[in-house]
């Protein structure tokens, strides 16, 4: 499963991809608008960050399909090759995708609450879509279940187009798609930061530190 930042706070996302195998980013108006800086301003330096191979997922902003396809142009002019398009998947997004994937752009399906938005974002050639799975929980339904109803869909119906699985709140919802073997995730630093917050853990390994030190001395590390 491949692992992308939620988020556009370029301070998290610097630590994160120092830390940990990141593969992208992705980021929507709500993310953009909470970063409080201009949208192009922060998405290039996103982009200088993470490189011109990583995936970039930008999303369109216009409702209608000659606005969506402008937006896109503009996305792809200002960030370059490896940025995928997100268009939400509504009856205009659906229109919009279809010109675009003509021209050959790379697109994400977003906004997805159900399967059959899903399966349709993909015959009109998305690449990835992005199923919301704690925004669909918190409607009393199971996000984790919809995700792999998704995949079940474009597995039997030979659909190339890969799960972007999208709104995590906690670990385990990762845990399950990970074990289901969906094409990727992204999730919010919180979110990944979480990923390691058992207490066993740093526990573990200060017992390791300490266990040493009465071997060999205060401070003491294998660099002897
Ligand atoms: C990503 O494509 C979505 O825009 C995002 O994950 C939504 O997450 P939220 O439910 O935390 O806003």
């Amino acid at each position: 499963m491949k692992l992308l930042i939620d988020d556009a706070d370029t301070a998290a996302i610097r630590r994160l991809y120092e830390y940990y195998p990141i593969d992208g980013v992705t980021t929507n108006p709500t993310i953009l608008a909470k970063s409080g800086r201009q949208p192009y301003e922060v998405l290039e330096e996103i982009r200088s960050i993470i490189g011109p191979d990583a995936d970039l997922h930008v999303q369109v902003v216009a409702r209608d399909t000659e606005g969506i396809l402008k937006d896109a142009h503009t996305i792809l002019r200002r960030l370059g090759g490896n940025t995928l398009v997100k268009i939400p998947c509504v009856p205009e997004g659906f229109r919009a995708m279809k010109l675009l994937k003509a021209e050959g752009v790379r697109l994400t399906g977003t906004a997805v609450y159900t399967a059959m938005q899903a399966y349709m974002a993909a015959k009109c050639g998305a690449e990835y879509v992005a199923p919301y799975v704690n925004r669909i929980d918190n409607m009393g339904f199971d996000g984790v279940a919809v995700v792999k109803q998704i995949q079940d869909i474009f597995d039997n119906n030979a659909l190339d187009c890969g799960i972007l699985a999208a709104s995590f709140k906690n670990s385990q919802q990762m845990l399950e798609l990970c074990q289901y073997g969906i094409a990727s995730a992204t999730v919010s630093p919180d979110v990944i930061d979480g990923l390691f917050s058992n207490p066993a853990i740093p526990a573990a390994v200060e017992a390791f530190t300490k266990d040493f030190e009465k071997l060999c001395g205060c401070g003491k590390t294998m660099d002897v």
